[in-house]
Formats: structure tokens, C-alpha cells, sequence
């Protein structure tokens, strides 16, 4: 299949007649690409027999319709990116909450990936199209914790069902290159959880920079302790001592120039924060929900990120950073996105791993 490799989304913020706040939000198709399936039983398998359901299958399917084009050998959400490595300094503070070794004081290397949400590698960077940071951090005794986070405090669909649905409703619309408004806002009026969510993410200017920008993990998980005691938790990394933003970068990698720069002037740090939900009340199923500002939250270690290239097989191109690729000690919520998202990434991965690699969309030259 012939690569579309040229094409670029000229979705601009211009989204017609939804309010302000959740304008901000609204960058483009990449924000239809931000979610997917759901339901308390997620199916994994292919079969359809009886009353359809929804698959990984499908929900991959859906993303690659929308996409704005066909890119093979892309991820098929997330496909514009940069490789990252460096290291993870646990402080020893977690170890409180959970027995996993991520929390053993000590320096645990790790690669990673920053992004954008969409299927189309080469869509222009623009300030309100949610970024990405994947993290797969190498643990004693061959244990792995990925993750991977977005840069907006609440997710917006609670199911893999809302995410399908929402990803046709803010697609682009072939005809203007940008999603329909008036379709849109039918999808908001009828999705209040997705409306809730629109206007908690629009109280917030996105960071200027992915070096200054916070990243969420937004789904809930279980950590558990060694006499076996769990707490719910939600965790966020909160860039610390950020570079002073290197001012808008202009062009279609405005986002990741900047990083590139702001990384080879200093290595860039995060804090790890840990928050301690409250069994029973906080809900742990609905990413689309905030936990009350005031809970319990620890400072847990220092991520560290000293190195930049261009994605390749020698560094994250073929990693898929499924989030319940989990140490002894980090477990699944009840979040059914959890599942779901575990189901389609590795759809998606087992596609692109059967297709030609192309060349990493963001090309980082050597220094
Ligand atoms: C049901 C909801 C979701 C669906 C269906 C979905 C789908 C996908 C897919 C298909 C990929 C590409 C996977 C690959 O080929 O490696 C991806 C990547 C990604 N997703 Fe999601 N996603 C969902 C929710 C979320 C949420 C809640 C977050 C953040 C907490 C998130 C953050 C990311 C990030 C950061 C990447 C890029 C990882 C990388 O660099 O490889 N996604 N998503």
C-alpha cells in the first residue's frame, strides 16, 4: 500500500460553536484520537456471534479511518514522535504504598517517547493537541513498568465506547479538513461526561513546551504494600525547575524543536508524584473524574531524561507502552479503559509490527 506520507491536517483550532474553554482543547482530529472502547467486559476476542460488540479490532480500525490518511508501519495513535532515554531516581518514599521495586531507593535506567495524539505522523504541532510521554523503566530482576500519560488532568470518555463513538464524531470531515463543528457539539450536548471533562481541561492553557508541560496517568491503579494492604492511587509527573520555555519555536515541529533544544541545553527532570485516593470514594472507573485536590500525594522519585533521538529500531520505535506491563506491587484498577486500552495497543502493535518501518517522523540531528 502506497504511503500518504505528505499529508498534513490543517485542522486549526477553529472549531465553530462550541464555548471558549473547550476551544482550547479542541486542536484538531488529533483530539478524536485521544480515546477508545469500553465497557465493563471489554472484548478481546475476534468473534461475533450474537449481539456485535466492540473489538480492539474495531477500535483500531476506527482510528486508522480517521486518521486523515493511511500510514502503515506507524502507531496508529500517537504516530508523530521522538525517543527519549535517561533515568528514574527513586527517593525510597513510595515503598510505603507498594512493595514494587520501582520504590527500592536507586537510579533504574529508562527509554521513552515523547508524542502527539492522532494517527498522522506528520501533522503539524500545535499548542492544544494532546502530548504524550511514554516511560518503560527497567527494574531489578528483569521487571518492566511502562506507562503512558497525556498532559491533561482528566481523560475524556470514561468507556472504549465513548472513545470509539467520540473518535467519528470529532473526525475530520473530508470535505473541510477539519471536524464538523455541528456534529461535535451534538456529541458533547449528548456525552456529559465528556462535557464535564472538556471544561475541567479548559480552565488550563496548555504548558508552552513539552519540557514545562505535567503528565498524568489519569487512569486509576492499585498499589499494594508488603503485608498486602492496597490503596488506590493516580499518579502525575510535574516537570521540576522546567527551562524557561524556549519561546514558540516556529513551523510544524515548533513542540518537539523546542525539546530537542531544551534537552540538549540541560538534562530534564520531572517529580514523580503518587496520589493516595480514598477507597470507596474516589472514583477509580472513570478517567473523565477528578479526585479531590487535597489527597494525600508523594513525592516518590525524580524522572530524568538526558538523551534525544530519532525513533528507531534501536531505541522505542517497536515498544508498545501498554499500561499494564506493571511490576510486583502495581496492579489494574477497575478502570475498564484499562483493559481496553491494553486490547488495542496491541492490536495496533501487531499491525505495525508486520510493516515496513518508515523513517521516525521527527528527525533529531546530532548535536
Ligand atoms: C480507550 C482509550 C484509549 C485508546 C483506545 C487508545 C489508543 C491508543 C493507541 C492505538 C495507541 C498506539 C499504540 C501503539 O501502537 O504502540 C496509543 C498510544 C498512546 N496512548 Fe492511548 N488510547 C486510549 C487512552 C489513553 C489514555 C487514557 C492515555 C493517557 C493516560 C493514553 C496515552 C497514550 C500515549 C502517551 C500513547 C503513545 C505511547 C507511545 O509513545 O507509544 N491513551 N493509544
Amino acid at each position: 500500500m502506497a504511503e500518504r506520507n505528505s499529508h498534513k491536517s490543517t485542522t486549526g483550532p477553529n472549531i465553530g460553536p462550541i464555548p471558549l474553554n473547550r476551544r482550547t482543547l479542541l486542536g484538531g482530529a488529533a483530539v478524536a484520537a485521544l480515546g477508545a472502547a469500553g465497557i465493563g467486559g471489554f472484548l478481546f476476542a475476534e468473534d461475533r456471534i450474537g449481539p456485535w460488540r466492540l473489538t480492539a479490532r474495531d477500535i483500531v480500525d476506527r482510528l486508522q479511518d480517521t486518521a486523515g490518511g493511511s500510514f502503515p508501519g506507524w502507531r496508529r495513535n500517537h504516530a508523530k514522535g521522538v525517543a527519549v532515554a535517561g533515568y528514574f531516581d527513586s527517593n525510597g518514599n513510595g515503598a510505603e504504598l507498594s512493595k514494587a521495586s520501582a520504590f527500592r531507593s536507586g537510579r533504574y535506567r529508562l527509554a521513552g517517547r515523547f508524542s502527539l495524539a492522532g494517527g498522522n505522523p506528520h501533522v503539524p504541532d500545535t499548542p492544544t493537541a494532546p502530548r504524550g510521554l511514554g516511560l518503560q523503566l527497567f527494574l531489578p530482576d528483569g521487571e518492566q513498568w511502562r506507562m503512558a500519560m497525556l498532559n491533561i488532568p482528566v481523560f475524556l470518555d470514561a468507556t472504549a465506547q465513548d472513545f470509539y463513538d467520540r473518535t467519528l464524531a470529532f473526525a475530520e470531515d473530508p470535505a473541510t479538513g477539519k471536524p464538523d463543528p455541528a456534529v461535535m457539539k451534538d456529541y458533547i450536548a449528548s456525552h456529559p461526561k465528556t462535557a464535564a471533562a472538556l471544561a475541567v481541561i479548559g480552565q488550563g492553557a496548555p504548558a508552552p513546551t513539552f519540557a514545562t508541560s505535567t503528565f498524568f496517568s489519569l487512569n486509576a491503579f492499585r498499589f499494594t504494600d508488603g503485608d498486602g494492604r492496597t490503596v488506590p492511587v493516580r499518579w502525575r509527573l510535574e516537570p521540576e525547575n522546567p527551562p524557561p520555555a524556549t519561546g514558540p519555536a516556529n513551523g510544524d515541529n515548533a513542540l518537539f524543536d523546542g525539546l530537542v533544544t531544551d534537552l540538549r541545553a540541560t538534562p530534564l527532570r520531572w517529580r514523580l508524584m503518587v496520589v493516595v485516593g480514598e477507597a470507596g470514594v474516589d472514583p477509580t472507573d472513570d478517567a473523565t473524574r477528578m479526585w479531590p485536590n487535597d489527597r494525600r500525594t508523594v513525592h516518590v522519585g525524580t524522572v530524568v531524561l538526558d538523551r534525544i533521538e530519532t525513533e528507531s529500531a534501536d531505541n522505542v520505535r517497536d515498544v508498545n507502552f501498554d499500561p499494564l506491563v506493571l511490576p510486583n506491587g502495581i496492579e489494574a484498577s477497575d478502570d475498564p479503559l484499562l483493559q481496553a486500552r491494553s486490547a488495542v495497543y496491541g492490536e495496533s502493535f501487531r499491525r505495525r509490527a508486520g510493516e515496513t518501518k518508515p523513517v521516525g517522523a521527527v528527525v533529531v540531528k546530532e548535536a
